[in-house]
C-alpha cells in the first residue's frame, strides 16, 4: 500500500519537477547549483561511507521498542534497520555541504537513527555542534557506538520520545540554524513539531523534513506547512522538503530534483 502510494507520488513528482532555468530566486538558484547538484567530494565522505558499509552488513539482532509511525517492535538485524532508516549517501553529502558552506554551528536532528547522518553534520566544519534526538534505546546505543568510532565531542544525543525531549531541547537551544525532522512520520506529530519549531526560526534557518511523500498523511502535512503564513520559500526534492522563512521574499514553492534519479 505504502509502496504503491510512494511510486505514484514519485511519478507525480517527476512530471512536476522543474529545471534550474525555472528558478527565479537567486538564493535557491545558487544553493542548488553550487551545493545540491555539485559533485564536490570531501575527505570525510569516504570514511563515513565505510561506516555505512559496516552498518549495512552488521547481522546483530536489535530489539526495537516500536515508536513513531513504526508501531511494531520486530527484532531485526542491524543491517536491515540501517537499510530502512539511513538517509541516502546523496542526502548526507548535501547536508554536509550546506552546513560547511554556510558555516552553520547549531544543528538539531530530530531522529538520530543509527547516527551516520549525525556524523556527516558534525564533521562538516569544526564549529558545528549537533543535538540529536532518539527515542529507541537500542538504536541510540548503536548511534553512540558510531560517535565513539569518530571520537566526537560536538554531538549531544538526547534519549527519549520527541514529545518529551523536544520542548526542553528547544529551551536550551533556542535558535538552531539547521533543523532536520526525520522521525515519527505521522501528520499530527509532524505538524506538532512544526508548530513547536516556529518560534525558534528566523531568516537564516534551514528547516528540513524528511519523507514528505512517504504517505498521504505526510503529503498533507507538507501541504499545510507550505501554506503557513510564516513560510516564504519551500523546495520539494521528493525525498526531502526544505523550508525557508526569509522575510521580504515572495512566497514560492519549488519542485526540484536533487540528483538525476530525483532522490
Ligand atoms: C528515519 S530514522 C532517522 C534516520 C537518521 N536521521 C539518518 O538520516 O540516518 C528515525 C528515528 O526516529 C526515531 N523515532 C521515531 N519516532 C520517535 C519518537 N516519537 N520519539 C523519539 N524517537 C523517535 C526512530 O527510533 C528512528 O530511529
Amino acid at each position: 500500500m505504502n509502496f504503491l502510494f510512494r511510486a505514484q507520488a514519485f511519478i507525480r513528482f517527476l512530471f512536476k519537477s522543474k529545471g534550474l532555468h525555472r528558478v527565479h530566486s537567486p538564493f535557491v538558484f545558487r544553493m542548488y547549483e553550487d551545493l545540491i547538484r555539485s559533485n564536490d567530494r570531501f575527505y570525510a565522505f569516504e570514511e563515513l561511507e565505510e561506516i555505512r558499509a559496516q552498518l549495512l552488513s552488521d547481522q546483530r539482532i536489535i530489539e526495537r521498542v516500536g515508536i513513531g509511525a513504526q508501531k511494531k517492535s520486530v527484532p531485526l538485524p542491524l543491517g536491515e534497520i540501517a537499510r530502512r532508516t539511513l538517509a541516502t549517501k546523496n542526502w548526507c553529502e548535501i547536508y554536509f555541504k550546506l552546513v560547511a558552506h554556510f558555516k552553520l554551528e547549531t544543528i538539531l536532528e530530530i531522529g538520530t537513527g543509527v547516527g551516520l547522518c549525525t556524523l556527516y553534520l558534525a564533521e562538516a566544519h569544526p564549529g558545528a555542534r549537533v543535538v540529536t534526538l532518539e527515542g529507541d534505546p537500542a538504536i541510540a546505543a548503536v548511534a553512540r557506538e558510531n560517535f565513539e568510532k569518530r571520537k566526537h565531542q560536538n554531538i549531544e544525543l538526547v534519549e527519549g520520545l520527541f514529545d518529551e525531549t523536544l520542548p526542553d531541547v528547544l529551551k536550551k537551544n533556542p535558535s538552531p540554524q539547521f533543523i532536520i525532522v526525520d522521525g515519527n512520520h505521522t501528520y499530527e506529530a509532524t505538524m506538532r513539531y512544526f508548530e513547536w519549531l516556529l518560534p525558534h526560526v528566523n531568516d537564516d534557518t534551514f528547516l528540513i523534513f524528511d519523507d514528505i511523500h512517504w504517505s498521504a498523511d505526510m503529503e498533507r502535512a507538507w501541504k499545510e506547512i507550505k501554506q503557513h503564513p510564516d513560510v516564504r520559500q519551500t523546495i520539494d526534492f521528493f525525498r526531502v522538503g526544505m523550508v525557508f522563512f526569509r522575510k521580504g521574499q515572495v512566497k514560492q514553492h519549488f519542485i526540484l530534483r536533487s540528483s538525476f534519479t530525483g532522490i
